[in-house]
Order: C-alpha cells, then sequence, then structure tokens
C-alpha cells in the first residue's frame, strides 16, 4: 500500500525503482514507452491484461457486496438521473464518500423493475480512499509506471467511481471531456478506466475523436454558490457538438486498462445488449505542477 492518508490532497503515489523488465506487477519500459507515444499523439490508450483475473474477481466480488449490503440501504434517497442535479446535496456531497447512484430506468412508480444487482448505476466518489480493495488497485506499483509513462510527478487521486452500465438500462454518456468536470490549472490531468467485463460496441464501450485532447476545454462544470448560500452546480456553457463519423470505438477485453487525457473528447453509448458493462475508473492530476480548481464541482474535505 502505497498511500495510507485519507483526504485526496495527501494522496500521492510514491515512485519505487525496480527491474520492471522481469516482473509482471509492473509495466515493461517498452510499454511504458508505447504509453507515452500513444497518450501524446492520440489522448488515450489501451493496455490489455493490466489487471490479472484474480484483481478483476476482487473488484467484482467487492462491488457485488456493496450493492447487496449496502445501497440497499441508500435507494430511497435518490436515482440516478436525479443525481446531478443542481441541488442534490447526496451527489454534490459524495466527494470524499462512498455512495449509491441509481438506474433511472431501473424504478417505475417507485418500484423496482430490474434484479437488485442491476438497479445501480454507479457508486462513487471515494472508493480508492475508503475502500480497501479499490485503494489497493489504484495505488498499485503498475499505476504508478502508468503515470510515469505520462511524466505526472505527483499523481493525486481526486475521484472514483465502478460504473455498471448494466444490461438494456445502463444509459450512454454524451461528448465530454473529462476536465470539464475536474479541471486543473493548468490542465493536467488523467483518467483510469479499468474494465471488469469485456466492453463491447453493443454493450457500450468507450469511444474516442483521437487526437482531440489537443482541443481547448469546450465548457466546465461548477460549483456556484447562491444569494441565499446554497451551492448550485451549472454548466458555463452548452454541450459539445461532434461529428459522429469521427469517433472511434475502442472494444477491449476484461481486465483492460484505458488511460485517458483530460481534453480527448469521448464518449460511450447506452447498453442495449443482455450483457453488463463494469468499469472501475479514477481520475489524477498532477499536483507537481497544477493545481485542482476550488470550483469544480467535486470537492473534498
Ligand atoms: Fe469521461
Amino acid at each position: 500500500m502505497l498511500c495510507s492518508h485519507t483526504y485526496l490532497i495527501k494522496c500521492t503515489f510514491i515512485p519505487e525503482q525496480s527491474n520492471k523488465m522481469s516482473d509482471p506487477s509492473r509495466l515493461s519500459e517498452q510499454e511504458i514507452e508505447r504509453v507515452s507515444i500513444e497518450f501524446h499523439n492520440n489522448g488515450f490508450v489501451c493496455i490489455e491484461n493490466f489487471l490479472t483475473a484474480d484483481e478483476v474477481d476482487r473488484l467484482r466480488r467487492e462491488a457485488n457486496r456493496l450493492i447487496k449490503e449496502e445501497a440497499v440501504n441508500e435507494r430511497d434517497k435518490n436515482i440516478f438521473a436525479n443525481a446531478i442535479n443542481a441541488k442534490n446535496d447526496y451527489f454534490i456531497n459524495s466527494g470524499d464518500k462512498v455512495r449509491f447512484f441509481f438506474e433511472a430506468k431501473a424504478f417505475e412508480n417507485n418500484e423496482l423493475i430490474v434484479p437488485e444487482e442491476q438497479s445501480v448505476a454507479k457508486i462513487g466518489h471515494a472508493l480508492h480512499n475508503l475502500n480497501p480493495t479499490f485503494k489497493e488497485v489504484t495505488y498499485s506499483k503498475k499505476m504508478s509506471d502508468v503515470f510515469n509513462a505520462i511524466e505526472f510527478d505527483e499523481p493525486t487521486v481526486m475521484q472514483s467511481m465502478v460504473i455498471f452500465k448494466n444490461p438494456r438500462v445502463g444509459g450512454a454518456y454524451t461528448p465530454h471531456q473529462d476536465a470539464s468536470f475536474l479541471c486543473t490549472e493548468p490542465i493536467r490531468l488523467a483518467g483510469i478506466w479499468l474494465a471488469l467485463d469485456d466492453a463491447t460496441e453493443e454493450n457500450g464501450c468507450l469511444q474516442f475523436i483521437p487526437g482531440s485532447h489537443n482541443w481547448p476545454l469546450s465548457r466546465r462544470f461548477v460549483r456556484v454558490e447562491k444569494d441565499n448560500g446554497q451551492i448550485e452546480l451549472e454548466w458555463t456553457a452548452p454541450p459539445l457538438e461532434c461529428d459522429e463519423d469521427k469517433f472511434v470505438p475502442i472494444p477491449v477485453k476484461r481486465g483492460s486498462l484505458v488511460l485517458i487525457h483530460g481534453l480527448v473528447v469521448h464518449r460511450s453509448s447506452a447498453n442495449l445488449s443482455n450483457k453488463a458493462r463494469w468499469i472501475y475508473t479514477f481520475h489524477a492530476f498532477d499536483r507537481s505542477r497544477a493545481v485542482y480548481l476550488k470550483d469544480n464541482w467535486l470537492q473534498v474535505g
């Protein structure tokens, strides 16, 4: 375990030296070089077999346990469709908690109409600090190699989620840049996306516009304090409009890691298949060269 602090601002990776060439728990020198080149050229890169089958199983078991033992107690608080609501305190104050957001389509007249294990849309946003199983993967030596590859000297995790994209009810993520949600000055932000299922075009794999990490940030999702002292969330500009034919789908196998530049435009479609698409994702910025902005929607501590 590389990090024992609870609060994100103190929680950083500690690079370690070792013979990476022969160590399966590290990235090889060739892999680090490939990651660096593709990340800078395209704004994203896939690393197959990043997680072992055992690691994937451990994360899946823990996510299942959270749904069965903890989500059930939160069901009446909100559903995901209403969660990104400007006045939803459960969502706004989830930065340092493990909270549950439900599939809007899993309910009809407040009654659950899908199996319980398919009812949760996502868990967020502090699994990386508060849950030992997710913390271990987040701060592994192999993960620190990924951040070394993109020259993040002090990668600092500010947010994590399990996203389930359940069969038939899992919704789409429209085109966006992650820095819209988690902006730093200057922008030194990367997302880690770990497939806990095979991600296909049918169940909603990631789709990217290669090279769009060179585009400017289109808009931000920020906290605004109103006259009555209430914190509300607002967009600073209308949504991105992109040509459909520019998106390239990136299907990946279970256990793969996709590294995402904070500015690259990406999306994923709804899951209309009968197969789930579970992922664990988190974001880090390089605290040695950038500052996390105080008006980002998500704040911790
Ligand atoms: Fe994203």
